[in-house]
């Protein structure tokens, strides 16, 4: 398997044994890191940039520990850059093409990573858009085999507001690679029709299957991973939280929920999550629509079945995996 020279912009890019390359690299990764090995020289002397549009805690510290690894350097650029008010995307890319040997872009739209991938010349890797988010789907994937053992039927169930980011992306990774996806949420939360349709093609390739329903008994049945994410997204207006309050509610994993599934089912979400009162804007919102947890309990997500810090540590040896292969 190549990947040199690949970008990473988005899995429907990728074919299920280059997907399952990457998970396989990344365990390697896991278990040397684990065993002390270092990998320094495997990329020395090199420098990739990083680029934040969005705040990050995760992705960042991701990037930035596995390039340390790898004896890459690195260079963050947040506010600051002239990226997008002085200087189009096209420029920038061309700018940052001569001096790094990768680029990594958190932001708005797809189309703007597609356009930096356009004109880089270098692996353009893609740290989460309004529609995907790439590397999320590999420590997903990683997660989900460390504790089911398998891939394939397995039963992925993802509450909550599934046109957006890890929805979308949720339903790609899950059709590649033959699990049961079912998207839970109210039917206007769902992915678009175009990118269902492709789902259904690569279901028909991996044996996997996509079920989109209303009923949390439904979904919840026999599901062997529950996971959801945050009702209003980054970039989102906050103009939208009593509409997702209202339509979204209903769909919190609670206790309840996670007792309709196997026995053995695991709690996943990417993270961060308003599971309690404990931060500035779950604090705001709870007091303003009188709500203590929002997309998750807090029993739900500090039981023994939630496994959300396995899934963020996963997030630094697949994005080591993914700069490992593609430089
Ligand atoms: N899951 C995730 O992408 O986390 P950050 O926003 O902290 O990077
Ligand atoms: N859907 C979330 C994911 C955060 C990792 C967001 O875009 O804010």
């Amino acid at each position: 398997m190549n990947l040199k020279g690949r970008n990473f912009l988005t899995l429907k890019d990728f074919t299920p044994d280059e997907i399952l390359y990457l998970l396989d690299l990344a365990a390697d990764l896991k278990a040397k890191k684990k065993a002390g090995t270092l990998l320094t020289d495997m990329h020395a002397g090199k420098n990739i940039a990083l680029i934040f549009e969005k705040t990050s805690t995760r992705t960042r510290c991701s990037f930035e520990v596995a390039a340390h690894d790898l004896g890459i350097q690195t260079t963050y650029l947040a506010e600051g850059s002239q990226m997008g008010k002085k200087e189009s995307i096209a420029d920038t890319a061309r700018v940052l093409g001569r001096m790094y040997e990768g680029i990594e872009y958190r932001g708005f739209g797809q189309e703007i990573v597609e356009e930096l991938a356009k004109y880089a010349g270098v692996p353009v890797w893609n740290g989460l858009t309004n529609e995907y988010h790439p590397t999320q789907m590999l420590a997903d994937m990683l997660t989900v085999r460390e504790h089911c053992g398998k891939l394939k039927g397995v039963k992925l169930v993802y509450f909550g507001d599934a046109r957006y980011n890890i929805g979308n992306s949720l339903a790609v990774v899950c059709s590649k690679l033959g699990l049961n996806f079912t998207a839970c949420g109210p039917k206007a939360y769902m992915p678009n029709a175009a990118l269902l349709a492709e789902c259904e093609a690569w279901c028909k390739e991996s044996g996997g299957s996509i079920t989109l329903t209303e009923s949390i008994e439904e979904a919840a049945k026999d599901a062997d991973v529950l996971y959801t994410d945050v009702w209003v997204s980054m970039g989102e207006p906050d103009e939208v939280w009593a509409e997702r309050i209202h339509d979204l509610e209903p769909y919190r994993v609670t206790m309840d929920v996670l007792k309709k599934a196997k026995k053995s089912a695991i709690f996943m979400h990417d993270l961060p999550s308003f599971h309690d009162m404990k931060t500035k804007i779950g604090k705001e919102i709870g007091e303003k629509f009188g709500i203590k947890e929002m997309e998750v309990s807090d029993e739900v997500f500090e039981c023994d079945q939630s496994v959300v810090f396995d899934e963020a540590e996963n997030r630094m040896h697949t994005i080591k995996a993914v700069i490992a292969a593609t430089l």
